[in-house]
């Protein structure tokens, strides 16, 4: 029997140490010490030794089980190890590898013109305010003293739906809506989309307008021509000059043209100013007193001034695109130029 019992202990050091995994050690371990396993099973024969080896014996079994528990253990612990070793290895990070680039968006210049209009209005003091985009004939045009059958009419192709209805095409019907609501003094920006039947490269049937207007006790001309060479400056740098050409608008008397000298050539004469030194900018003017009859404002006692900017020919003189269609064809290659 004590044969026996050292070669289940030799067996059993020889399997631990074979185990390729923690489940094979725990066939071992039942295999030999569980409670049918081979060392077990010695120990109850244990019966048939004489009375006085018993004790020997059984102290002998004892030392050989903790001998192999020791060595499970132990075989446990390199398993382990290793096992977690390879868990590493397979996962592991290679900190060379370049990451991945993300990609950032840019403004779009038509978003950045407004942005940078509205920052040097709001230094002086205007509010910026919003108007519908399908608007009433009434603020679009009577209001602003074109009447129906008005050869005004023509300057603007109009989009009409049915009825009084039809797609603003100016920013201009925002004055009407903020002076029914509020008493002078009024000093607003009104940026926005407007709509008319054209398309070319300088002409898109959907735009942009920036809309301004002043009305108070005392509003002169000279505050007009102040507050665009301010603009001008601010949005274009500020060796720019700017110069007034007569013109008409129904809603402004007197009314005028706005040129910024040739951001190009800085006047000298080039292939952009058509060699005339000078690019327009806006339309503007003197509110026209009908207008602010028309809202309840006395003309005898406040007057006013308003303009109106292309924001999209703003961002062609400013960025140099020589297609309107570009600023809406969503090219990401032409787009992501705006940076910064
Ligand atoms: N609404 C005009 C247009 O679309 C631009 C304009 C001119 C606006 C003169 C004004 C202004 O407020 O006073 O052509």
């Amino acid at each position: 029997m004590q044969k026996q019992a050292a070669e289940i202990r030799a067996a059993a050091l020889e399997a631990c140490a074979q185990a390729a995994s923690v489940q094979e050690l725990n066939e071992v371990r039942v295999k030999f010490l569980g409670r049918k396993g081979q060392l077990t099973q010695v120990l109850r024969g244990m019966g048939k030794l004489d009375p006085e080896e018993r004790p020997r014996f059984g102290k002998l079994v004892n030392e050989i089980r903790d001998e192999i528990e020791a060595a499970l253990t132990e075989r446990e612990k390199e398993l382990f190890a290793q096992e977690e070793e390879r868990r590493l290895m397979a996962e592991e990070l290679d900190i060379s590898l370049p990451g991945r680039k993300r990609v950032r968006g840019t403004m779009h210049p038509v978003t950045r013109i407004i942005n940078e209009t509205k920052g040097i209005f709001l230094q002086m003091g205007y509010q910026i305010v919003e108007g519908p985009e399908v608007e009433l004939d009434y603020y679009n045009f009577e209001a602003l003293n074109v009447p129906a059958d008005h050869p005004a009419r023509d300057m603007q192709d109009t989009f009409f739906f049915t009825g009084e209805l039809l797609l603003r095409s100016q920013t201009s019907p925002v004055q009407i809506r903020v002076m029914e609501k509020q008493d002078p003094p009024v000093r607003i920006l009104a940026p926005g989309k407007v709509y008319r039947a054209d398309y070319d490269v300088t002409h898109s049937p959907m735009f942009h307008q920036i809309e301004g207007l002043v009305v108070d006790k005392g509003i002169t001309f000279a505050h007009l021509k102040g507050t665009l060479q301010l603009f001008a400056e601010r949005m274009f740098g500020s060796e720019t000059k700017i110069r007034l050409r007569p013109s008409y608008f129904p809603f402004t008397e007197p009314s005028a043209e706005v040129d910024v000298s040739c951001i190009i050539c800085g006047g000298s004469g080039c292939r952009v100013c058509s060699d005339t030194g000078w690019l327009e900018i806006l339309g503007c003017g003197m509110v026209d007193p009908r207008v602010l009859e028309k809202v309840g404002y006395d003309p005898d006692e406040v007057s006013g001034f308003a303009f109106g900017v292309g924001v999209e020919r703003l961002a062609m003189l400013k960025y140099g695109i020589n297609d309107i269609r570009l600023l809406f064809e969503n090219d990401v290659r032409f787009l992501e130029q705006f940076t910064g």
